[in-house]
């Protein structure tokens, strides 16, 4: 027989978790963002070493570059790149003659992106680093593909962000984003309010259904999403139509 702690047990316990969701969302603002990123940017690549009996991160931006069908020469937006962990990934595969242009609104991250990734690999000529907020951008050039990874779970405009990313992208050209979302695989549920802890520990919000957005699109074509690490990680990508 349950008894009246049990059921009082249950009830703090789903308030608790409804609070720490709340806060998670609220607390996502740029001002908390920025001094965050502040603090990570010179060890922040080294979280795609975390190892989880596999290296999810790593898996994700594999599996996201091999779906967006990058080319030798093509002109690439990585938004919110942070230190740049993505240029590597890209760059092996749009070679010598491809350029990147990247954009982060931390400094900090993309100092750390110039001095480990772009500076040691003699990229200078290849990537160009811009500091900007992902919900203003605004660049004259036309991309043959745009990237986001791990940011518009954090990115406070993601969908303004993902909307100017799009304009800047040719008719036929791929939009393909990586991130972070709440699993929804039965045996996950009983440890949900893991994904809220961590989101808030790291500023972000696994909850976003940014592929939504992507699969919907009046003007996209062949919308791909592939599950990765139990759910907790995507990749999805998807054209513009030509016409
Ligand atoms: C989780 S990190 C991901 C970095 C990188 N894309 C990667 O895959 O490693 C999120 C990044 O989003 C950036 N960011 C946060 N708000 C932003 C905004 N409004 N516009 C552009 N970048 C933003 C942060 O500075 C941070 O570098």
């Amino acid at each position: 027989m349950l008894n009246g702690r049990f059921w009082l047990g249950v009830i703090v316990g789903l308030a608790v978790g409804a609070m720490i969701r709340q806060q998670k969302k609220s607390g996502l603002v740029q001002a908390r963002l920025n001094a965050y990123y502040h603090r990570r940017a010179q060890n922040y690549n080294l979280t795609d070493y975390l190892f989880l009996g596999q290296f999810p991160r790593i898996t994700m931006r594999k599996t996201l570059m091999d779906m967006i069908d990058l080319r030798p020469g093509d002109t690439v937006l990585d938004f919110a790149c942070g230190a740049g962990a993505n240029f590597p990934y890209v760059m092996e595969r749009i070679g010598p003659t491809g350029k990147i242009i990247a954009t982060d609104y931390s400094q900090d991250m993309l100092d750390a992106a110039r001095d480990q990734i772009v500076i040691p690999n003699g990229w200078q000529g290849n990537i160009t680093l811009i500091q900007s907020d992902a919900a203003e951008m605004n660049f004259d050039t036309q991309f043959d593909k745009v990237i986001c990874t791990l940011g518009l779970a954090v990115i406070p405009r993601y969908q303004v962000a993902m909307e100017r990313a799009w304009a800047m992208l040719k008719p036929g050209g791929i939009f393909g984003v990586g991130d972070l979302s709440e699993s929804e695989r039965w045996y996950t549920q009983p440890i949900r309010f893991l994904t809220d802890l961590i989101d808030a520990a790291i500023i972000a919000d696994s909850s976003r259904r940014a592929w939504e957005w992507m699969q919907a699109h009046p003007e996209g074509r062949d919308y791909e999403r592939r599950e990765l690490f139990h759910g907790y990680f995507y990749a999805a990508k998807v054209r513009k139509g030509s016409s």
